[in-house]
Parts: structure tokens; sequence; C-alpha cells
């Protein structure tokens, strides 16, 4: 926990509840997402929040046993935020009153704003109207004694209250998604003006408590440091680096299954750029040899996994004493939310990571990043020295190409994959559209199909292209090129390509398809 002022988000299940977090510390503030019902007494206390946000959810108040803020929340004398569900508990609790069903309102609404308030002081004036995103079926139709409505809209006649004395406030609206366009600066006033915190949690403070962190943890033992070539290891080894030198060895497996260009890449800015002690295994032999004839995605990604994890043991062992493990994990993997499906999940793929790795070498755990989301890795990144273009990397699986070659990997398949890919990526660099999109990548299909090139008739593979937009890759969208940019991009592959004779354009969504085709 970091010696800065902190705010407490309690979740009750909302799908944004981490844009909330998103913004908050946007505003330079350190805070944590807590399930409602996992946040004890004593637990908040030793927080010591500067202020509480209750989120949004996907319950009903209305409802036997729906979920409730701890009472504590509302007489521990610190500022409370509660939006959606968060309001509606927050009435209830306070003795008003919600009402279900009848006034659904979602999507973009119009906010009147009745009352001058803290929450929006030079934000928005009284007289004026304002553009929030609604999401509720329920809604409040008493509000607790001690408050008075700030702002209405068609639906909500208490789309946002407040108890100033009390440094209460409750919206029914969304104020952390982009449609409504002035959130960002509500829990900007929140958390600085109405919470008093000090806004000094930066990426510069961050690094440098993070270091006095690793040191006081790892102390005078090795530590070593599985390089996969992405942003979120790359960044934590650079940080392991800077705290604790040559103590950190990391740990490069080539699979075989890179992109082009990118082992050496890996090796000549780690190795060469800042000297961190790299073990560079080339492993493509033996990847390949094992996955020869192998077509099911899931018997790929468990022969990948495993073969990964011998490999990358056998050298760990070489390092000789390491005592601990470090691992770019991030906070949304940390993060416990609140799932009211419950039920088992059913495995859609195998993920490849080190799991289970620890244990086996009896190895303690590194994990500088599990405090920071994404963005915050690239921002630490950049403060590290990183190149801005690195740390802005599309994210790339652990199993590599082999997942974008359905049916048997071959070494001229692979090939013919890394020329395509690096033409598709280069022509969408030059459109000027790679950080608009979350991932691009082609795939080679085990399709030939019949075509004519000069005089001759060809008989070459299809190759798919993929580019989504996504926010966390569990949700994404096809991305909407534009025809002439597919063109384009079709004609070079197939004229530089030896191979491929047919490109198309995947428009699948996620759900129903994923990101990667395997
Ligand atoms: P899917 O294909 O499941 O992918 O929609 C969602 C996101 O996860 C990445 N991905 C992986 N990342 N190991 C990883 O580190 C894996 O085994 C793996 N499989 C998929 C994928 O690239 C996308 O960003």
């Amino acid at each position: 926990m970091t010696q800065h002022d902190h705010i407490l988000i309690l979740d009750f299940g909302s799908q944004v509840t981490q844009l909330i977090a998103r913004r908050v510390r946007e505003a330079g503030v350190y805070c944590e997402i807590w399930p409602f019902n996992h946040a004890d007494e004593a637990r908040i206390k030793a927080f010591n929040p500067k202020g509480v946000i209750l989120s949004g959810g996907p319950c009903s108040t209305v409802d036997e046993g729906s979920p409730r803020a701890p009472e504590m929340v509302f007489n521990m004398g610190v500022p409370v935020l509660a939006i959606c569900y968060g309001q509606q508990t927050l009435c209830m609790q306070l003795g008003g009153k919600v009402e279900s069903g009848h006034h659904r309102e979602f999507g973009k609404a119009m906010l009147n704003i009745d009352s001058e308030c803290a929450l929006y002081n030079g934000v928005w004036k009284k007289g004026e109207t304002h553009q929030v995103w609604m999401s509720h079926g329920d809604r409040v139709t008493k509000i607790p004694d001690g408050f008075k409505v700030v702002a209405t809209s068609e639906n909500a006649p208490f789309a946002a209250i407040a108890n100033e004395a009390k440094k209460q406030y409750a919206v029914q609206f969304h104020p952390e998604v982009v449609h409504t366009p002035d959130g960002a600066k509500l829990y900007k006033n929140f958390v600085l003006n109405i919470c008093g915190c000090a806004g000094d949690w930066t990426m510069k403070s961050f690094k440098e408590e993070a270091i006095a962190r690793i040191r006081a943890q790892v102390g005078s033992a090795k530590v070593i440091c599985g390089l996969s070539g992405g942003v979120d290891s790359s960044v934590a080894a650079v940080l392991i680096h800077e705290a604790i030198g040559d103590q950190l060895t990391c740990i490069y497996v080539d699979t075989g299954l890179m992109r082009a260009g990118e082992s050496e890449q890996v090796v000549k800015l780690f190795r060469d750029h800042y000297n961190i002690p790299l073990i560079h295994e080339d492993a493509s032999k033996l990847f390949l040899g094992q996955l020869e004839g192998v077509s099911d995605p899931e018997v790929k990604r468990k022969t990948i996994g495993k073969l990964f994890i011998e490999v990358f043991e056998a050298k760990a062992k070489q390092v000789g004493g390491a005592g601990f493990l470090a691992q770019g994990t991030l906070y949304p993997d940390v993060i416990e939310s609140v799932s009211f499906t419950g039920g088992p999940s059913v495995t859609i793929k195998s993920h490849h990571n080190v799991g289970g790795l620890p244990e086996r070498m009896n190895l303690k755990l590194v994990e500088p990043l599990r405090e920071l989301f994404k963005d915050e890795v690239r921002a630490l990144g950049v403060e590290l020295g990183l190149h801005p273009d690195f740390v802005g990397r599309h994210p790339f699986p652990g199993p590599g190409l082999a997942i974008r070659l359905p049916g048997e990997i071959t070494a001229e398949k692979l090939e013919i994959l890394r020329k395509a890919d690096t033409v598709y990526l280069d022509e969408i660099r030059k459109a000027g559209l790679y950080d608009k999109i979350w991932q691009a990548f082609a795939v080679l299909l085990p399709v030939k199909t019949v075509g004519v090139m000069g005089d001759g008739r060809s008989y070459d593979y299809v190759c798919a292209l993929r580019a989504v937009t996504s926010t966390d890759g569990m949700t994404a969208e096809s991305y909407p090129f534009e025809h002439a940019f597919l063109s384009r991009t079709c004609t070079r592959i197939i004229n530089e390509v030896r191979g491929i004779n047919r490109v198309v354009y995947d428009v699948t969504s996620k759900p129903p398809g994923t990101i990667e085709w395997e």
C-alpha cells in the first residue's frame, strides 16, 4: 500500500467499476476496488480512505437480500459518492425509498442542473443542461433527510442529490464512462476538492516507491524474470533491474512462434541497451518438433504451455539459487470483482502462463505492477525510459503465432504468416491507425484457393486479417477500416508474400467470436 491518500471503491458488480478507479487515478489519487461484501470495519479502518465511492451494480435494492454498503461508510466522517445502484442503496440505508422498474433509462440523457453543488463546482452551473449516461431500471422516489435534489433528468427526478453538510453525494448517472463527457472532472472535484486528497500519486512517485519496496522485499536474493517481449514483463524487468541491478536475470524462451524480428528486438533492448543479464534460449526446434502434426487448438496451447515451463525451469536452474520469480501481473488480474452470475465458468481457451512454477521451484513472487492498470504500466514504462512505441504495442498472446495458424504448424507457414503480418502492420502504422486499434494481426488459413496471377493459375493460401477495438480484451468490435485501406493492404500482401493469393477481413465481434482464432 502507498503512503499517499487513498480512496476506497466498493464494488456492487457494475461492468464499469474499473473505469471509476481509472478516473480517480487520473486525478493523481491512489484507489482500490473491493467487493462490497469483503469490506469489514477493521479492513476499512486500516485502509484509512479519505473518501468512499459506491459503484453501480446489476441488482435491485428492492429485492430481499440485495447488497448493502457497510453502515460504517456513512458514519465515518469521510465524503461519499454513490453511483447508480450505489445511490439507490445509499437512499435505502439512510431512510429514502426506491421503486422498481417503471422508468427504465438506458443511454444518453440530458441532465438539468437545478442547484450549485460542490460535486460540479467549476464544471456545471445552475440552469445549464448537460449530457450524461444513464443505465438503470430502478429509481429513487424519496430521498433521505438532509439531502437535496441538485440535478434532474426526464426519467430521474433525483438524478443527483447531495448532503453538503456531510459531504455525501449520490448520482443516478455514470460519470465514469466517456458518454458523460464531464464525468472525469466530477471525479476530480470529488477526490481533490471534496475529499481533500493531495493528488500526488504519479508514475514518478510510484516508480520511486516501487523501487524501495522491491529492495525491501528481495534483499540480496537473486530474482529471475521470464520475458515474453510484451509490455508488462518488459516494464517489470526494467523496474526490478533499476531496483536491484544484476541480482536480476531475465530469461527469454524463444518458442519459434514469435513475429518477424521480435526475438532480435528483445535481445537488443535488454542485453545491449539496458545491460540486463539475459538468457536467450532458442528453443524453436523443440517447440516446432513437438507441435508437428498437432492441429487441435487446445492440444497446441497445452503443448506450448508445458514445454515453456520445462524450458524455463531448466534455464532458471542454471541461474542457480534464485529466491524470487518476477511477474508482470496487473491490477485487473487481482481485482476480486463481484460476480452475480455464479456457477462454474467454462474454459474457452487454456491461457498460457508460468502458473505452478513458483511452487515447483520454491520461488516467491515479485509482482511490482499488481496495483497498476495497463495504461499506467505504459506510463511507468515511459518513466523508465522505454520508447513510447514499445510500450504502446498491441498485446501478443503467449502461444504466439501458433494460434494464428489454424491447422498444422510448419516452418513454411510460419514464414508466410510473418511476412503477411509485417505488411499488414506496416500499412496500419502508415495510415496512423495503430493506436486506435487494440490488436491487429494476420491469420493464415489452412485452405488453398485458386487465383490468377499474371497469365498463370495460382493455388495458394488464404490470409485473414483481424483488427479489433476493445478496452480489456473481454469484449471486442471489429475495426471499421475503409475499403481503400483493405484493398491496398490486400494488394501488397499478395504482391509481396509468396504463398498467399487471397485476403479476407474478419468482421466478427467478441462475443460471439474470440479475438484470436484459436
Ligand atoms: P481471446 O482470443 O480469448 O483473447 O478473445 C483475448 C486476449 O487475450 C490474448 N490471449 C492470450 N494472452 N496468453 C496470453 O498471454 C494466452 O494464451 C492468450 N490467448 C489469448 C489475446 O491476444 C487477446 O488480447
